[in-house]
This record gives C-alpha cells, structure tokens and sequence, in this order.
C-alpha cells in the first residue's frame, strides 16, 4: 500500500492509475476506522478499480473546537487496518496543505438540506465537509466516491453538490453497518461508557418499533416520533436533538409519512452526540445515488 503524503504525489498516483487504463475509487475517512469504513473499502474493491483512502481530520468541519481537539487518532492501526484490506494507496494530506495561510474559499449549499436535521446544531458543519470533499475530489480525481448510508444528510449534500457543480464523480453509498446490539458502528461509540452504550441502543431499538408500526399501517409523523421519544426518554442523560420525519429528496416536513421519508433522530447520551435514521421505504430510495 503505498503512502502519499503530499498533494503532489496524491495526483501522480491518480494521474498514472487513469493513464493505465484503471478507475480511481475513493473511499474519504477521518480515520478511526472501523467495520463500517472496511465495508466501504470492500465496496471500493469489488468495483475492480484502484482503491485510494483518505484519512484527514477536517478542521473546518467541527463546529465545537472541544470535538476537534478529543477526536481519536489511530493511525498506525488504520494503516494495518487498510494495507490488511488490499488497499492501493492512502492519501494522508496535511492540515497545512489543505488549508494554507490565506485560504478563503468555502462551498457551501443553501436550502433545507443544510438548514434541518443535523446543520441546526452544527452551523458550519456541512459547509467543511462540502469543501473538504471538493478539495479531495479535485486532488484525488476519483472515478467512482463511496461514502455511508449512516451519515444520511452528509451524502444527500454530496450527490446534490456534485450534481449541482458538475464535478465529474459517480457517488455510491455503502450500507450501514451495526453492531450485535443494533448500534450503527461510528468512531464515536468508543467515547460511550458500559452504561452509556446500554442507553445509546435504544436509539436504534425506538426506530425499528417506529419502523414496524409503519409497516403496520401508523402514518402520523407525531407518533412514530413520539415512539422513538418513548424508547428514549425512560433513560436519565439521554437528550433528543431531533426526531424528525421527512422527505429524503429535498428534506420536506412531512406531517404524514410515506415511502418516500426517512424518520431521522440525534441523541446525546451522556454528552455522546449519536445519529441514526430507518429508510421508511427501504434502502431502494437511494438507488439513483447509488449507480
Ligand atoms: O464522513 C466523514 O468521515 C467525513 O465527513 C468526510 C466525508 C471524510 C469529510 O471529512
């Protein structure tokens, strides 16, 4: 797996993979990897192309500093993890060559996919994450880009960005995956105690009884939120951010549910921000992001 520390040396990399006739199929990450990210690498391989990783922690996408400054770095078990799946190259830029003294332009998106849901408690979140996967799109020059069904908002933003800029990648998404406990896997379970865990799983517990009971024919939003509220709120330091349903093109509040929502919860659980979503329609809705 070769190691490519400049941005120079990302895009001879990228340059030589396309001049032998390969796709370059990127997978972005934070680091802190974990089952689901490897999922995503698999994806990235079974695709026959040539598989770059990304691990940079994007400053300008925190907008709590205390976030930033706490955020687990494990590089050395990240390389092993990524050489170990048959990873072709990982793009280990720095913050520095990311963002150089000076550095002034932001992509930003206007309208309900960056004013709801998550964008409501992180002002500037969505606008660093728009920016640093342009920035990475224009480095790396990927074919094909894979990112998470779990951060459901974050690849809505990046298929509209790159349907609404032209920008030359085809967006997969790769399902989420869960724990034995029905927790989605995410770098920040690992800052959940013993107790806090125990809490944090009836997250995804309120959301499949919501599911079932609209499967079973309960429309209201209100009570299918108010199902989730209920799982929730028995236990003391947990504290809803939202609970919504809308629809997943265009994030429109919808007062009765249909096929076409995504019931979409944040939790803090003993200060643990966790997020989690059910596809009321499945995961086909994202079949056109998913070529
Ligand atoms: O999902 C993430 O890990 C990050 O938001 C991403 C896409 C790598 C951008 O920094």
């Amino acid at each position: 797996m070769e190691q490519l520390t400049s941005i120079e040396a990302q895009r001879g990399w990228s340059h030589a993979r396309h001049a032998a006739g390969q796709k370059v199929v990127f997978v972005p990450t934070m680091g802190a990897l974990h089952a689901g990210h490897l999922s995503l690498v698999e994806k990235a391989k079974a695709s026959g192309g040539a598989v770059v990783v990304s691990i940079f922690v994007n400053p300008t996408q925190f907008d709590n500093p205390g976030d930033l400054a706490t955020y687990p770095i494990t590089l050395e078990q990240d390389l092993a993890l990524l050489a170990g799946a048959g990873v072709d190259a990982v793009f280990l830029p720095t913050a520095q060559d990311m963002y150089p003294n000076g550095f002034a332009t932001f992509v930003s998106l206007v309208g309900p996919l960056t004013d709801k849901l998550c964008a409501v408690a992180r002002p500037g979140h969505f606008r660093g994450v728009a920016t640093v996967v342009t920035k990475l799109f224009n480095i790396v020059q990927p074919d094909i880009a894979i990112f998470g069904e779990k951060d459901l908002q974050q690849v809505l933003i990046i298929s509209r960005m790159v349907g609404d800029l032209n920008q030359p990648v085809e967006i997969q998404v790769g399902a989420t995956l869960r724990d034995a406990d029905g927790l989605p896997m995410s770098s920040r379970n690992r800052r959940l105690s013993v107790e806090g865990r125990a809490k944090a799983v009836s997250l995804p517990r309120g959301l499949e009884l919501a599911n079932r009971a609209f499967k079973s024919g309960e429309i209201k939003s209100l009570s299918l939120t108010e199902i989730v509220y209920n799982e929730l709120l028995v236990h003391e330091g947990v504290e809803v951010d939202y609970c919504d349903v809308v629809s997943v093109r265009g994030f429109e509040e919808k007062e009765h549910a249909d096929d076409s929502c995504v019931l979409a919860c944040a939790v803090f659980v003993d200060g643990v921000r966790l997020i989690d979503h059910v596809l009321l329609g499945g995961p086909a809705i994202l079949v056109a992001l998913d070529g």
